[in-house]
């Protein structure tokens, strides 16, 4: 069984795990906390980091941070994991969803620009969408797969229509577009350390800003909203999202290791892609300009990939397809789309994932590459 993308626990994870059970401090607060937040704001560049309990609950605040409110619209790419819509669900506000370019996968961002060139009207400083009304209160640019979305247009356009911009950078740590780190363009970044993300605390999030108010807000908002610990005072609805200390410790652990993990994924995505370069019917995502990708989970687009997908799987190989696009799942079937000729439909057909976890040895990658071989040979 090769599986598509594991865990690498070999750094001080155990270490620094049992520095918390040693010291009685598992729960809510402790120095890992502190440490994993500086060390990680440090690490993409950005002021202040904020840890959360997942990426899902990072997302959800950054889009109250932004405020976000009941029939706001929030614009997104149709092709995501459906946590960056549920985030929008949560604050009672609408995802308006644009499809993706055929090249890189990402919100394409002419299409966007031509909508809000035909749909948009700016009253004072709001942008409103001009059938409804409604206030366009946020953009979601998805990093997908690793690989970015066209910030310098995205940013361009966000500033144009005073747009807030909420990075949904979960699947992006070590990806840069023009050098500068996913998640540092928009009022706040978002990331996820679920089990098969770049590095994992097996569940938990972060939200990176530039701006010190709204970190604190952050924090204030994740941990329930208390002003006065001692009475229970509470001025505002607050969430328990908390990273606890135990899963920060195997954060900081894991982020010891994002620079040889980096390397090991682009060492992986670079011997597919030379294997792959004679196959013309393989066709790997293509990388966004300017962009230098984590490489996060090593996709291709093919002709048919569910044959593939059933043909790995009888090899014992786990592969996988991207996401049913957003505009196909019951809950936000009735949400705007927007597109010209249904790109993320095509590529929901064709897409496919492959084995890329760090610890992917070089007789496996061959395993892999070999039977795509013969499966298209054939
Ligand atoms: C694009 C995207 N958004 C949001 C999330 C949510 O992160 P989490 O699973 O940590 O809640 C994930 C990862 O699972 C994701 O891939």
């Amino acid at each position: 069984m090769i599986p598509l993308s594991v865990p690498n626990l070999n750094g001080n994870e155990w270490r620094y795990i049992k520095e918390c059970l040693d010291t009685n401090w598992v729960s809510s607060a402790g120095a890992f906390v502190d440490r994993f937040e500086r060390e990680f704001a440090a690490y993409v560049g950005a002021p202040y980091a904020v840890s959360t309990s997942n990426g899902t609950a990072a997302l959800h605040i950054a889009l109250l941070l932004a405020g976000v409110a009941h029939k706001n619209l929030v614009i997104v790419p149709n092709i995501t994991f459906a946590a960056s819509l549920n985030s929008i669900a949560y604050t009672g506000a609408e995802p308006l969803l644009i499809d993706v370019d055929a090249g890189t996968w990402q919100m394409d961002t002419p299409l966007l620009e031509e909508f809000l060139l035909q749909h948009a009207e700016m009253r004072g400083n709001t942008c409103h969408l001009r059938a409804t009304g409604q206030v366009i209160k946020a953009i979601m640019p998805v990093h997908v797969l690793g690989n970015m979305v066209n910030m310098s247009h995205l940013m361009q356009l966000a500033q144009q229509y005073r747009i807030t911009v909420v990075e949904d950078s979960t699947e992006a740590l070590g990806s840069y577009y023009n050098n500068k780190h996913a998640g540092t363009f928009g009022q706040t970044g978002c990331f996820s350390f679920n089990g098969n993300k770049i590095m994992t605390t097996g569940g938990g999030g972060m939200i990176v800003t530039a701006d010190a108010t709204l970190a604190k807000h952050a924090k204030h908002l994740t941990t329930q909203a208390k002003t006065d610990p001692v009475e229970y005072i509470h001025d505002e609805v607050g969430y328990n999202y908390r990273l606890v200390n135990l899963l920060a410790a195997m954060g900081v652990a894991q982020l010891e290791q994002i620079p040889a993990f980096l390397t090991r994924k682009h060492q992986i995505a670079q011997r597919y892609n030379r294997a792959f370069a004679h196959l013309p019917f393989v066709q790997p995502q293509v990388t966004t300009t300017g962009t230098q990708p984590n490489h996060w989970l090593y996709t291709v687009q093919v002709p048919d990939r569910r044959s593939l997908l059933a043909f790995f799987k009888g090899h014992g190989i786990e592969t996988r397809p991207l996401w049913t696009p957003m505009n196909q799942l019951p809950m936000f079937a009735n949400c705007r789309y927007i597109t010209q000729n249904n790109v993320s439909g095509y590529l929901f057909e064709r897409c496919l994932s492959l084995p890329c976890s760090t610890g992917l040895t070089t007789e496996e990658q061959d395993t892999v590459i070999n039977l795509l071989t013969d499966f298209y040979g054939n």
